[in-house]
Protein backbone atom coordinates (compact mmCIF):
# COMPACT_ATOMS: atom_id res chain seq x y z
CA UNK A 1 0.00 0.00 0.00
CA UNK A 2 1.20 3.60 -0.51
CA UNK A 3 0.74 5.76 2.39
CA UNK A 4 -0.69 8.96 3.16
CA UNK A 5 -2.13 8.74 7.01
CA UNK A 6 1.02 9.20 8.29
CA UNK A 7 1.08 12.85 7.51
CA UNK A 8 -1.42 13.14 10.57
CA UNK A 9 1.35 11.74 13.09
CA UNK A 10 3.77 13.33 11.66
CA UNK A 11 2.39 17.00 12.25
CA UNK A 12 2.05 15.37 15.34
CA UNK A 13 5.29 14.73 16.08
CA UNK A 14 4.71 11.05 16.25
CA UNK A 15 6.94 8.67 14.26
CA UNK A 16 3.95 6.49 13.16
CA UNK A 17 5.14 3.47 11.59
CA UNK A 18 2.94 2.03 8.78
CA UNK A 19 4.49 -1.74 8.39
CA UNK A 20 5.37 -1.53 4.14
CA UNK A 21 3.78 -4.05 2.34
CA UNK A 22 6.46 -4.95 0.59
CA UNK A 23 9.42 -6.30 1.98
CA UNK A 24 13.09 -5.20 1.62
CA UNK A 25 15.63 -8.01 1.75
CA UNK A 26 18.68 -5.88 0.66
CA UNK A 27 21.54 -6.58 3.34
CA UNK A 28 22.04 -3.09 4.18
CA UNK A 29 18.52 -2.99 5.86
CA UNK A 30 18.85 -2.28 9.38
CA UNK A 31 17.52 -4.89 11.35
CA UNK A 32 16.41 -3.06 14.27
CA UNK A 33 15.23 0.25 12.83
CA UNK A 34 12.64 1.49 10.69
CA UNK A 35 14.55 4.10 8.61
CA UNK A 36 11.24 4.96 6.75
CA UNK A 37 9.59 6.52 9.41
CA UNK A 38 12.58 7.16 12.02
CA UNK A 39 12.87 10.94 11.35
CA UNK A 40 9.35 12.49 10.78
CA UNK A 41 8.98 14.26 14.38
CA UNK A 42 8.91 17.42 13.57
CA UNK A 43 8.27 19.13 16.76
CA UNK A 44 11.74 20.80 17.79
CA UNK A 45 12.40 19.07 20.92
CA UNK A 46 12.35 15.68 18.45
CA UNK A 47 14.53 17.22 15.98
CA UNK A 48 17.04 18.58 18.45
CA UNK A 49 17.51 15.10 19.67
CA UNK A 50 17.39 13.37 16.29
CA UNK A 51 20.00 15.58 15.08
CA UNK A 52 22.12 14.80 17.82
CA UNK A 53 22.73 11.27 16.06
CA UNK A 54 21.58 11.71 12.20
CA UNK A 55 24.45 10.26 10.36
CA UNK A 56 25.65 12.27 7.61
CA UNK A 57 27.35 10.72 4.27
CA UNK A 58 29.26 12.31 1.89
CA UNK A 59 29.65 9.91 -0.86
CA UNK A 60 31.74 10.81 -3.65
CA UNK A 61 33.28 8.41 -6.94
CA UNK A 62 34.90 9.66 -10.63
CA UNK A 63 33.23 7.44 -13.26
CA UNK A 64 33.67 9.25 -16.37
CA UNK A 65 31.01 10.33 -18.01
CA UNK A 66 30.37 10.72 -22.36
CA UNK A 67 29.74 14.54 -21.90
CA UNK A 68 29.84 15.78 -18.61
CA UNK A 69 31.53 14.60 -15.27
CA UNK A 70 29.11 15.97 -12.46
CA UNK A 71 25.49 16.77 -13.08
CA UNK A 72 23.79 19.57 -10.52
CA UNK A 73 19.86 20.64 -11.16
CA UNK A 74 19.08 23.65 -9.15
CA UNK A 75 14.75 23.77 -8.67
CA UNK A 76 12.68 26.94 -8.08
CA UNK A 77 8.72 27.26 -8.00
CA UNK A 78 5.48 28.36 -10.18
CA UNK A 79 6.49 30.66 -12.22
CA UNK A 80 6.00 31.17 -16.05
CA UNK A 81 8.54 31.17 -18.49
CA UNK A 82 8.59 35.02 -20.18
CA UNK A 83 8.26 36.43 -16.44
CA UNK A 84 11.70 34.44 -15.70
CA UNK A 85 13.46 35.04 -19.19
CA UNK A 86 12.94 38.72 -18.22
CA UNK A 87 14.69 38.43 -14.70
CA UNK A 88 18.18 40.04 -14.98
CA UNK A 89 19.55 37.08 -12.86
CA UNK A 90 18.15 34.15 -14.47
CA UNK A 91 19.06 36.05 -17.96
CA UNK A 92 22.63 36.66 -16.43
CA UNK A 93 22.73 32.40 -15.92
CA UNK A 94 21.42 31.88 -19.28
CA UNK A 95 23.90 33.72 -21.62
CA UNK A 96 26.58 31.57 -20.00
CA UNK A 97 24.88 28.46 -21.09
CA UNK A 98 21.87 26.99 -23.27
CA UNK A 99 18.81 28.37 -23.25
CA UNK A 100 15.88 25.61 -23.39
CA UNK A 101 12.86 27.21 -24.53
CA UNK A 102 10.74 24.23 -25.15
CA UNK A 103 10.30 22.84 -21.66
CA UNK A 104 7.81 21.84 -19.73
CA UNK A 105 6.60 20.50 -16.13
CA UNK A 106 4.87 17.40 -16.23
CA UNK A 107 1.51 18.48 -13.89
CA UNK A 108 0.02 20.81 -10.97
CA UNK A 109 1.20 21.12 -8.80
CA UNK A 110 5.06 20.65 -6.98
CA UNK A 111 5.02 17.80 -5.19
CA UNK A 112 4.62 15.08 -8.56
CA UNK A 113 6.80 17.51 -10.78
CA UNK A 114 10.03 16.26 -7.93
CA UNK A 115 9.32 13.00 -7.69
CA UNK A 116 8.47 12.58 -11.44
CA UNK A 117 11.96 13.79 -12.18
CA UNK A 118 13.30 10.81 -10.08
CA UNK A 119 10.92 8.07 -10.41
CA UNK A 120 10.03 8.29 -13.79
CA UNK A 121 6.32 9.35 -13.74
CA UNK A 122 4.10 10.56 -10.90
CA UNK A 123 1.84 7.69 -10.43
CA UNK A 124 -1.44 10.18 -10.42
CA UNK A 125 -0.39 12.42 -8.08
CA UNK A 126 -2.37 15.78 -7.88
CA UNK A 127 -1.60 17.11 -4.29
CA UNK A 128 1.35 18.24 -2.32
CA UNK A 129 0.71 15.78 0.54
CA UNK A 130 2.68 13.41 2.83
CA UNK A 131 3.86 10.33 0.21
CA UNK A 132 5.57 7.62 0.63
CA UNK A 133 6.68 5.81 -2.26
CA UNK A 134 6.51 1.81 -2.22
CA UNK A 135 9.53 -0.18 -1.63
CA UNK A 136 9.22 -1.92 -5.10
CA UNK A 137 9.23 1.78 -6.82
CA UNK A 138 13.04 2.02 -8.29
CA UNK A 139 14.24 5.55 -8.73
CA UNK A 140 17.12 7.07 -10.52
CA UNK A 141 19.57 6.51 -7.30
CA UNK A 142 19.02 2.65 -7.67
CA UNK A 143 20.36 3.33 -11.62
CA UNK A 144 23.42 5.59 -10.06
CA UNK A 145 24.13 3.02 -7.35
CA UNK A 146 23.88 0.44 -9.91
CA UNK A 147 26.86 2.23 -11.66
CA UNK A 148 27.99 3.48 -8.09
CA UNK A 149 28.08 6.99 -9.06
CA UNK A 150 27.68 9.16 -5.96
CA UNK A 151 24.90 11.10 -5.90
CA UNK A 152 23.27 13.94 -3.01
CA UNK A 153 20.48 16.30 -2.16
CA UNK A 154 21.21 19.06 -0.71
CA UNK A 155 18.09 20.77 0.61
CA UNK A 156 18.32 24.34 2.41
CA UNK A 157 17.28 24.92 5.79
CA UNK A 158 17.00 20.90 6.32
CA UNK A 159 17.03 20.82 10.16
CA UNK A 160 19.56 17.50 9.88
CA UNK A 161 20.33 14.72 7.36
CA UNK A 162 17.89 12.39 6.92
CA UNK A 163 14.93 14.80 8.50
CA UNK A 164 11.60 13.32 7.22
CA UNK A 165 9.25 15.49 8.46
CA UNK A 166 6.69 17.36 5.96
CA UNK A 167 8.22 20.54 7.18
CA UNK A 168 10.46 22.95 9.10
CA UNK A 169 9.53 26.12 9.73
CA UNK A 170 12.36 29.17 10.18
CA UNK A 171 12.55 29.01 13.92
CA UNK A 172 12.70 32.75 14.48
CA UNK A 173 9.83 34.09 12.64
CA UNK A 174 7.65 30.41 12.11
CA UNK A 175 7.69 31.49 8.23
CA UNK A 176 7.93 28.15 5.74
CA UNK A 177 11.34 27.08 5.39
CA UNK A 178 12.29 23.35 4.22
CA UNK A 179 9.05 20.86 2.84
CA UNK A 180 9.55 17.93 2.01
CA UNK A 181 7.07 17.88 -1.32
CA UNK A 182 10.39 19.19 -3.08
CA UNK A 183 12.61 16.80 -1.68
CA UNK A 184 12.54 13.68 -4.36
CA UNK A 185 14.46 11.34 -2.60
CA UNK A 186 13.01 11.12 0.76
CA UNK A 187 9.55 10.33 -1.11
CA UNK A 188 10.61 6.85 -1.83
CA UNK A 189 11.05 4.17 0.56
CA UNK A 190 13.09 2.62 -1.82
CA UNK A 191 16.21 5.43 -0.52
CA UNK A 192 14.54 5.89 2.91
CA UNK A 193 14.78 2.05 3.97
CA UNK A 194 18.68 2.85 4.47
CA UNK A 195 20.22 4.97 6.85
CA UNK A 196 22.86 5.05 4.63
CA UNK A 197 21.01 6.98 2.36
CA UNK A 198 19.11 8.93 3.98
CA UNK A 199 22.20 10.05 5.01
CA UNK A 200 23.33 11.57 1.52
CA UNK A 201 20.34 13.96 2.02
CA UNK A 202 21.90 17.24 3.13
CA UNK A 203 21.51 20.27 3.71
CA UNK A 204 22.68 23.76 2.45
CA UNK A 205 22.29 27.40 4.42
CA UNK A 206 23.25 30.49 2.99
CA UNK A 207 22.31 32.24 6.62
CA UNK A 208 24.39 29.64 8.38
CA UNK A 209 27.36 28.19 6.18
CA UNK A 210 29.95 27.21 9.15
CA UNK A 211 26.64 24.54 9.16
CA UNK A 212 26.00 24.15 5.77
CA UNK A 213 26.42 20.44 4.31
CA UNK A 214 26.94 21.83 0.81
CA UNK A 215 29.42 23.84 1.75
CA UNK A 216 31.41 21.31 3.87
CA UNK A 217 31.70 19.09 0.83
CA UNK A 218 32.43 21.82 -1.25
CA UNK A 219 35.19 22.88 1.05
CA UNK A 220 36.61 18.89 1.62
CA UNK A 221 36.17 18.64 -2.22
CA UNK A 222 34.05 15.65 -1.70
CA UNK A 223 30.93 17.05 -3.63
CA UNK A 224 28.94 13.70 -5.49
CA UNK A 225 28.38 13.23 -9.54
CA UNK A 226 25.05 13.83 -9.10
CA UNK A 227 22.97 16.24 -7.38
CA UNK A 228 19.87 18.02 -6.64
CA UNK A 229 19.40 21.67 -5.00
CA UNK A 230 16.45 22.88 -3.38
CA UNK A 231 16.34 26.43 -2.13
CA UNK A 232 13.84 27.20 0.56
CA UNK A 233 10.55 28.11 0.45
CA UNK A 234 11.40 32.15 0.29
CA UNK A 235 14.58 31.68 -1.73
CA UNK A 236 12.74 29.37 -4.37
CA UNK A 237 10.17 31.86 -5.15
CA UNK A 238 7.59 29.69 -3.84
CA UNK A 239 6.36 32.49 -1.30
CA UNK A 240 7.78 35.18 -2.76
CA UNK A 241 8.57 36.02 -6.56
CA UNK A 242 11.13 35.49 -9.39
CA UNK A 243 13.05 38.67 -8.65
CA UNK A 244 14.25 36.94 -5.09
CA UNK A 245 14.63 33.57 -6.83
CA UNK A 246 17.17 35.34 -9.37
CA UNK A 247 18.81 37.24 -6.35
CA UNK A 248 19.68 33.99 -4.44
CA UNK A 249 20.51 32.17 -7.43
CA UNK A 250 23.07 34.87 -8.33
CA UNK A 251 24.21 34.55 -5.08
CA UNK A 252 24.61 31.03 -4.63
CA UNK A 253 25.49 30.05 -8.20
CA UNK A 254 27.80 32.67 -9.27
CA UNK A 255 30.98 32.39 -7.38
CA UNK A 256 30.56 28.73 -8.06
CA UNK A 257 30.91 29.11 -11.88
CA UNK A 258 34.81 29.86 -11.25
CA UNK A 259 35.17 27.01 -8.28
CA UNK A 260 37.45 24.70 -9.63
CA UNK A 261 35.55 22.49 -6.53
CA UNK A 262 32.60 22.85 -8.21
CA UNK A 263 33.38 22.41 -12.18
CA UNK A 264 34.95 19.21 -12.43
CA UNK A 265 33.11 19.30 -16.38
CA UNK A 266 29.72 19.94 -14.25
CA UNK A 267 26.51 20.24 -15.92
CA UNK A 268 24.19 22.46 -14.19
CA UNK A 269 20.32 22.37 -14.74
CA UNK A 270 18.66 25.47 -13.25
CA UNK A 271 14.62 24.59 -13.92
CA UNK A 272 11.48 25.38 -12.12
CA UNK A 273 8.79 23.08 -11.11
CA UNK A 274 5.56 24.25 -13.23
CA UNK A 275 4.58 27.28 -14.07
CA UNK A 276 2.36 29.60 -12.48
CA UNK A 277 -0.66 30.04 -14.56
CA UNK A 278 -2.84 27.09 -14.31
CA UNK A 279 -4.78 27.85 -17.37
CA UNK A 280 -1.66 28.35 -19.41
CA UNK A 281 0.47 25.51 -20.78
CA UNK A 282 3.15 24.65 -18.24
CA UNK A 283 6.16 26.10 -20.02
CA UNK A 284 9.07 26.55 -17.33
CA UNK A 285 12.23 28.33 -17.91
CA UNK A 286 15.39 26.28 -18.33
CA UNK A 287 19.09 26.74 -18.96
CA UNK A 288 22.01 24.00 -19.52
CA UNK A 289 25.42 25.73 -18.20
CA UNK A 290 28.57 25.06 -16.64
CA UNK A 291 31.93 23.80 -17.86
CA UNK A 292 30.84 20.96 -19.63
CA UNK A 293 28.90 23.24 -21.80
CA UNK A 294 31.24 24.30 -24.65
CA UNK A 295 32.23 28.13 -24.79
CA UNK A 296 30.38 28.23 -28.38
CA UNK A 297 26.95 27.21 -26.98
CA UNK A 298 26.90 30.13 -24.58
CA UNK A 299 23.93 32.04 -25.22
CA UNK A 300 22.31 29.53 -27.90
CA UNK A 301 18.69 28.65 -27.71
CA UNK A 302 17.78 25.02 -28.07
CA UNK A 303 14.20 24.74 -29.25
CA UNK A 304 13.52 20.79 -28.98
CA UNK A 305 10.66 19.37 -26.76
CA UNK A 306 11.66 18.53 -23.06
CA UNK A 307 10.08 17.82 -19.71
CA UNK A 308 11.38 16.76 -16.19
CA UNK A 309 12.15 12.83 -17.63
CA UNK A 310 14.67 14.32 -19.84
CA UNK A 311 16.31 14.87 -16.43
CA UNK A 312 16.48 10.69 -16.38
CA UNK A 313 17.27 10.61 -20.21
CA UNK A 314 19.82 12.18 -20.18
CA UNK A 315 21.63 11.55 -16.81
CA UNK A 316 21.03 7.69 -18.25
CA UNK A 317 22.86 8.36 -21.91
CA UNK A 318 25.82 10.34 -20.56
CA UNK A 319 26.65 7.87 -18.17
CA UNK A 320 25.39 4.43 -20.03
CA UNK A 321 22.82 3.54 -17.28
CA UNK A 322 20.08 1.33 -17.99
CA UNK A 323 16.23 2.45 -17.91
CA UNK A 324 13.24 2.64 -15.36
CA UNK A 325 11.14 1.39 -17.78
CA UNK A 326 9.25 4.35 -17.45
CA UNK A 327 8.64 7.70 -19.02
CA UNK A 328 11.92 7.94 -19.18
CA UNK A 329 12.25 5.71 -22.14
CA UNK A 330 10.87 8.07 -24.60
CA UNK A 331 11.74 11.19 -23.06
CA UNK A 332 14.14 13.49 -24.98
CA UNK A 333 18.20 13.95 -23.80
CA UNK A 334 19.22 17.43 -24.28
CA UNK A 335 20.05 17.77 -28.29
CA UNK A 336 24.26 18.52 -27.27
CA UNK A 337 24.56 15.57 -25.15
CA UNK A 338 22.30 13.33 -27.28
CA UNK A 339 25.02 14.63 -30.75
CA UNK A 340 27.61 13.05 -28.51
CA UNK A 341 25.66 9.87 -26.79
CA UNK A 342 24.15 8.82 -29.83
CA UNK A 343 20.46 9.41 -28.67
CA UNK A 344 18.25 10.68 -31.42
CA UNK A 345 16.00 13.48 -30.54
CA UNK A 346 13.19 13.73 -31.19
CA UNK A 347 10.26 16.27 -32.41
CA UNK A 348 5.92 15.06 -31.66
CA UNK A 349 4.54 13.77 -34.77
CA UNK A 350 1.40 16.01 -34.41
CA UNK A 351 2.11 19.93 -34.18
CA UNK A 352 -1.80 20.36 -32.96
CA UNK A 353 -1.59 17.55 -30.88
CA UNK A 354 1.50 19.04 -29.33
CA UNK A 355 -0.29 21.91 -28.89
CA UNK A 356 -3.12 20.40 -27.07
CA UNK A 357 -1.29 19.35 -24.00
CA UNK A 358 -1.31 21.87 -21.24
CA UNK A 359 0.11 19.38 -18.80
CA UNK A 360 -1.58 21.33 -16.01
CA UNK A 361 -3.72 18.67 -14.51
CA UNK A 362 -2.71 15.49 -13.32
CA UNK A 363 -4.09 12.09 -14.85
CA UNK A 364 -5.61 9.74 -11.97
CA UNK A 365 -3.23 7.05 -10.08
CA UNK A 366 -2.17 5.56 -7.35
CA UNK A 367 -1.50 8.96 -5.37
CA UNK A 368 -4.94 10.86 -6.54
CA UNK A 369 -7.03 12.89 -3.94
CA UNK A 370 -9.55 10.21 -2.58
CA UNK A 371 -9.22 7.41 -4.30
CA UNK A 372 -10.79 8.87 -7.37
CA UNK A 373 -7.84 7.07 -9.80
CA UNK A 374 -6.76 4.07 -10.47
CA UNK A 375 -5.09 2.29 -6.81
CA UNK A 376 -2.55 0.44 -8.79
CA UNK A 377 0.72 1.40 -9.94
CA UNK A 378 1.42 1.18 -13.28
CA UNK A 379 4.52 -1.97 -14.42
CA UNK A 380 7.24 -0.59 -15.80
CA UNK A 381 6.71 -2.09 -19.65
CA UNK A 382 9.39 -4.42 -19.38
CA UNK A 383 8.82 -4.63 -23.54
CA UNK A 384 11.13 -2.09 -23.38
CA UNK A 385 14.19 -3.71 -22.34
CA UNK A 386 16.86 -2.77 -25.07
CA UNK A 387 14.46 0.07 -26.75
CA UNK A 388 17.06 2.25 -28.27
CA UNK A 389 19.62 0.37 -27.16
CA UNK A 390 19.20 0.86 -23.44
CA UNK A 391 18.35 -2.38 -21.29
CA UNK A 392 16.32 -1.64 -18.11
CA UNK A 393 17.79 -2.09 -14.77
CA UNK A 394 17.85 -5.60 -13.60
CA UNK A 395 16.39 -5.31 -10.42
CA UNK A 396 13.43 -3.69 -12.02
CA UNK A 397 12.90 -6.35 -14.01
CA UNK A 398 13.01 -8.84 -11.57
CA UNK A 399 10.67 -7.20 -9.32
CA UNK A 400 8.01 -6.23 -11.71
CA UNK A 401 8.58 -9.68 -14.19
CA UNK A 402 5.01 -11.20 -12.38
CA UNK A 403 2.77 -8.59 -11.98
CA UNK A 404 -0.48 -8.17 -13.79
CA UNK A 405 -0.16 -4.54 -13.81
CA UNK A 406 -0.97 -2.67 -16.30
CA UNK A 407 1.00 -0.59 -18.13
CA UNK A 408 1.41 2.67 -20.32
CA UNK A 409 4.23 3.44 -21.37
CA UNK A 410 5.26 3.12 -24.89
CA UNK A 411 8.98 4.12 -25.54
CA UNK A 412 7.10 7.57 -27.22
CA UNK A 413 7.63 11.12 -26.52
CA UNK A 414 4.26 11.82 -26.88
CA UNK A 415 3.49 12.75 -22.80
CA UNK A 416 0.02 12.47 -21.55
CA UNK A 417 -1.46 14.57 -19.32
CA UNK A 418 -5.03 15.18 -17.43
CA UNK A 419 -6.83 16.83 -20.16
CA UNK A 420 -5.49 13.02 -22.39
CA UNK A 421 -4.50 10.64 -19.71
CA UNK A 422 -3.75 7.02 -20.16
CA UNK A 423 -6.38 4.72 -20.82
CA UNK A 424 -7.52 3.40 -17.55
CA UNK A 425 -5.87 6.42 -15.71
CA UNK A 426 -8.77 8.96 -15.91
CA UNK A 427 -10.39 10.90 -12.67
CA UNK A 428 -13.13 8.59 -11.03
CA UNK A 429 -16.23 10.75 -11.34
CA UNK A 430 -18.35 11.12 -7.93
C1 LIG B 1 4.31 -3.02 -5.46
O1 LIG B 1 3.71 -2.61 -4.26
C2 LIG B 1 2.33 -2.30 -4.38
C3 LIG B 1 1.87 -1.83 -3.05
O2 LIG B 1 2.23 -2.71 -2.04
C4 LIG B 1 1.54 -3.49 -4.86
O3 LIG B 1 0.21 -3.10 -5.08
C5 LIG B 1 2.13 -4.00 -6.14
O4 LIG B 1 1.48 -5.18 -6.51
C6 LIG B 1 3.61 -4.25 -5.96
N1 LIG B 1 4.13 -4.66 -7.24
C7 LIG B 1 5.06 -5.59 -7.34
C8 LIG B 1 5.46 -5.95 -8.71
O5 LIG B 1 5.58 -6.09 -6.37
C1 LIG C 1 22.75 20.79 8.62
O1 LIG C 1 22.86 19.41 8.85
C2 LIG C 1 23.89 19.06 9.74
C3 LIG C 1 24.01 17.53 9.75
O2 LIG C 1 22.82 16.93 10.14
C4 LIG C 1 23.60 19.68 11.10
O3 LIG C 1 24.62 19.36 12.01
C5 LIG C 1 23.54 21.20 10.95
O4 LIG C 1 23.21 21.81 12.16
C6 LIG C 1 22.48 21.55 9.92
N1 LIG C 1 22.55 22.98 9.64
C7 LIG C 1 21.58 23.83 9.88
C8 LIG C 1 21.86 25.25 9.53
O5 LIG C 1 20.52 23.49 10.36
C1 LIG D 1 15.69 31.00 3.36
O1 LIG D 1 17.01 31.27 2.89
C2 LIG D 1 17.38 32.62 2.90
C3 LIG D 1 18.81 32.71 2.40
O2 LIG D 1 19.02 31.94 1.28
C4 LIG D 1 17.28 33.19 4.30
O3 LIG D 1 17.53 34.57 4.27
C5 LIG D 1 15.90 32.92 4.89
O4 LIG D 1 15.90 33.32 6.24
C6 LIG D 1 15.62 31.43 4.81
N1 LIG D 1 14.32 31.07 5.43
C7 LIG D 1 13.18 31.76 5.37
C8 LIG D 1 11.99 31.20 6.02
O5 LIG D 1 13.08 32.80 4.79
C1 LIG E 1 -5.82 23.65 -18.17
O1 LIG E 1 -5.85 24.58 -19.24
C2 LIG E 1 -7.06 24.59 -19.96
C3 LIG E 1 -6.87 25.56 -21.10
O2 LIG E 1 -6.55 26.84 -20.61
C4 LIG E 1 -8.19 24.99 -19.05
O3 LIG E 1 -9.40 24.91 -19.75
C5 LIG E 1 -8.23 24.07 -17.86
O4 LIG E 1 -9.19 24.51 -16.94
C6 LIG E 1 -6.87 24.04 -17.16
N1 LIG E 1 -6.90 23.06 -16.08
C7 LIG E 1 -6.67 23.41 -14.82
C8 LIG E 1 -6.71 22.32 -13.82
O5 LIG E 1 -6.46 24.55 -14.47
Amino acid sequence: MFFKTLAVAALAGVAAAKPCSTKPTAASASPTRQWETAYTATAASDVAAAKATAKTNSPTSHVKGKVFDRYVSIWFENTNFEKAKADPNFNFFAQQGILLDHFFGVTHPSEPNYIASVAGDYFGMNNDDFWRGDFNVSTVFDLLDHKKISWSLYQEDMPFSGFEGKAWVNQKNGANDYVRKHNPAVIFDKVAHYEDKLAQIKNLSLTDPAHSQFHADLAADKLPQWMFITPNMTSDAHDTDVTTAGSWLRTFLGPLLSDPKFMQNTLVLITFDENEVYADRNQIFSVLLGDAVPAELHGTTDSHYYNHYSELATVQANWDLPTLGRWDVGANVYSYVAAKTGSQVRAWASEAEFNGHYWNASYAGVFYDGGKGNTEYPAPNLELDGFRGRPILEEVKKTWKDSKNPTYYTGALELPDGMNPPKGYAPIKA
